[in-house]
């Protein structure tokens, strides 16, 4: 066996969570959540397939039972599928059991549908504590998902809106949420998509982008920095 020329940059350490991912180049990973909705995401999937770009949409496990082949065709053109819970509950509200039985009947429905596992987790609400997280790695093999750029799509229903705050906020390993369930939002994307490849950002699933993940360079002021 012989070394590398060049060894690459280590990974980070898978973490329990993610809002953003420490990347070094332009990269982020959009994010839908709240689907599969009937009309609206085969129109976002369209809008993806013509610029080449793959996303990740969190889905609600009732919702992929009620569209399995929206969910079916999502995997199919190469983007990632994930577990929202099967009914949009706050978790960290639950019973021990009704947390596993959102958790385990999503992930059942996604593999049913798709043939896919899912792999990461978006907690509706962005509800979470410690221990959900460590029972959604652990018990799971989930990996929970947060976001670093939210435009509020969900309230305010306005494409202008919506485009204008992802395309501004947007940064190299942004984790960017926005939902498809809602015209707005899915009729901001084109403006937003295409602001954003003008820029010189490429986008990835949630999944790519973390395998991407590097340590964090240490602070000045942190001790580590002292030799
Ligand atoms: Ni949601």
């Amino acid at each position: 066996m012989t070394a590398p020329a060049a060894a690459p940059a280590p990974a980070a350490p898978r973490k329990p969570s993610y809002n953003s991912c420490n990347v070094d180049s332009s990269i982020v990973a959009m994010t839908f959540d709240d689907g599969p909705h009937p009309k609206l995401t085969p129109r976002l999937l369209d809008m993806l397939k013509e610029r080449n770009i793959k996303a990740t949409f969190f889905v609600i496990g009732k919702n992929v039972a009620e569209f399995p082949d929206i969910a079916k065709r999502i995997v199919d053109e190469g983007h990632e599928i994930a577990n929202h819970s099967w009914s949009h509950p706050q978790l960290t509200k639950l019973s021990p059991s009704a947390f596993a039985a959102e958790i385990a009947q999503t992930n059942d429905a996604i593999e049913k549908a798709t043939g896919v596992r899912s792999v990461t987790m978006r907690p509706p609400y962005g509800a979470i504590n410690p221990a959900l997280t460590k029972r959604l790695n652990e018990e799971y093999g989930l990996s929970v998902i947060l976001w670093s750029v939210d435009p509020l799509d969900w309230k305010i229903r306005k494409s202008d809106h919506v485009s204008g705050h992802i395309i501004k906020n947007a940064a190299p390993g942004s984790i960017i949420l926005a939902h498809d369930i809602h015209a707005s939002t899915v009729d901001a994307m084109p403006a937003t998509l295409d602001a954003l490849q003008s820029k010189g950002y490429k986008f990835v699933t949630v999944s790519d982008l973390i395998a991407m993940d590097r340590p964090a360079a240490p602070k000045v002021d942190s001790p580590k920095a002292t030799p």
